[in-house]
């Protein structure tokens, strides 16, 4: 019994920690638009010019935004906009 226990606290364990990590994409989106529509729409992320041409310009590109206006998101908040922005327009691999 005192194994089942601990399996099942293990495993709970483990199953919260998962969820704490994931990466929460329709909270990029939101962020993203309650934020980040002030200057530019999402149009700057998918016109043919675009500056950001890999994964790390992009990180760069959104931390430096979020930095300027001082948002102070957690960094899985800025995780989740990054994510939304590569899955929605910059499809990096
Ligand atoms: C204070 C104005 C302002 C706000 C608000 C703003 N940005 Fe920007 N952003 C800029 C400017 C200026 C550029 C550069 C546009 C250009 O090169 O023509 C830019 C460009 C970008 C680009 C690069 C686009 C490309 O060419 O590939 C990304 C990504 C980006 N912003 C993300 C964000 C995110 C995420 C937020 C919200 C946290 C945000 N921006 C909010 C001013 C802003």
């Amino acid at each position: 019994m005192k194994t089942l226990i601990t399996a099942f606290v293990t495993i709970t364990m483990f199953a919260a920690t998962q969820a704490a990590v994931a990466i929460d994409i329709n909270n990029g989106k939101s962020l993203q638009q309650e934020n980040c529509m002030g200057c530019h729409d999402d149009g700057v992320y998918s016109r043919e010019d675009r500056r950001v041409t890999s994964s790390d310009a992009l990180r760069a590109q959104v931390q430096r935004c979020e930095t300027n206006l001082n948002l102070q998101w957690f960094p899985e908040d800025v995780d989740a906009v990054i994510e939304y922005l590569n899955t929605s327009f910059y499809k990096f691999q």
